[in-house]
């Protein structure tokens, strides 16, 4: 028998045409709550799920992150917070010092990109589509002006949620042998015929969708030719992380 969470993983796909219906209040509760139960760090809970409600500022966002229309459109909009502050305020009101450094930053980041699996894991359980918004990184400093983030709150992505408009189709991934090995990483051989073998895992993807001839690699090959969102260290540094 399948078991229900594994098939639910399995069935996951990004959504990004989302039909005008609101989610109600008490299905956010529920996921998020649920969601919470998430493995933490030292059980520091270094997140924060912002809900954004207002129509201006949801547009704001979607502006910021490329104009993706399904910023301002789908049902709710949450950015996920890597959330430093409870702690900073913790040593504040003790009079203690706070340290911290990039291990703080990326155990943070951590702790909030696990809540946010399961957040979406929890939504898509309900019968909603997501979409992931690492958009919203193209200006971190403009997003936290626009929703007055205090120092310590770091913006990570947006999550858009909703009632799917339409099917996107599965999106296939490595060959699971690819991604999961025994004792020792492979050779290189090894990943050279790995890499041949999700180029053609690729290629029904591409021709159902017209774009025959294009390839997994190709589409590596042309995300890492180049440096996307440079100015990010210095935002994040701007919004209080330190990455000693
Ligand atoms: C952190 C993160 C940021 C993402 N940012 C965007 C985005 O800005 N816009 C978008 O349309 N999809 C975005 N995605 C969705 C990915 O493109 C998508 O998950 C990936 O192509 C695999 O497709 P699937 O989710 O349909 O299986 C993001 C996903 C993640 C995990």
């Amino acid at each position: 028998m399948t078991d229900p969470i594994l098939a639910q993983m399995a069935a996951h796909r990004t959504v990004r045409a989302f039909l005008p219906d609101p989610v109600p209040t008490g299905d956010i509760r529920r996921v998020v709550s649920a969601a919470q139960m998430a493995a933490t760090s030292s059980w520091i809970q270094a997140y924060s799920l912002l809900q954004v409600t207002r129509p201006a500022e949801r547009a704001a966002l979607s502006e910021l992150a490329g104009n993706q229309a399904q910023v301002r459109d789908a049902g709710a909009f949450f950015v996920v917070l890597a959330d430093t502050r409870r702690h900073r305020r913790i040593q504040t009101e003790r009079g203690k010092p706070y340290a911290h450094n990039l291990e703080v930053f990326l155990t943070a980041s951590i702790d909030a990109s696990l809540f946010a699996q399961n957040v979406q894991l929890g939504f898509e359980a309900l019968g909603y589509g997501t979409c992931c918004i690492g958009a919203l990184r193209n200006d971190v400093q403009a997003v936290c002006k626009v929703l007055e983030l205090p120092e310590g709150v770091y913006p990570l992505f947006g999550l858009c949620v909703g009632r799917p408009a339409a099917d996107p189709g599965l999106r296939p991934r490595l060959a699971t042998e690819t991604v999961w090995f025994e004792d020792r990483y492979p050779s290189d051989d090894t990943l050279r015929e790995q890499v041949r073998e999700a180029d053609a895992l690729a290629a029904p993807y591409y021709a159902e969708r017209g774009q025959s001839g294009r390839d997994w690699s190709g589409a590596m090959a042309r995300r890492f030719d180049h440096l996307e969102r440079t100015p990010l260290r210095g935002d994040y540094e701007a919004q209080g992380a330190s990455f000693e």
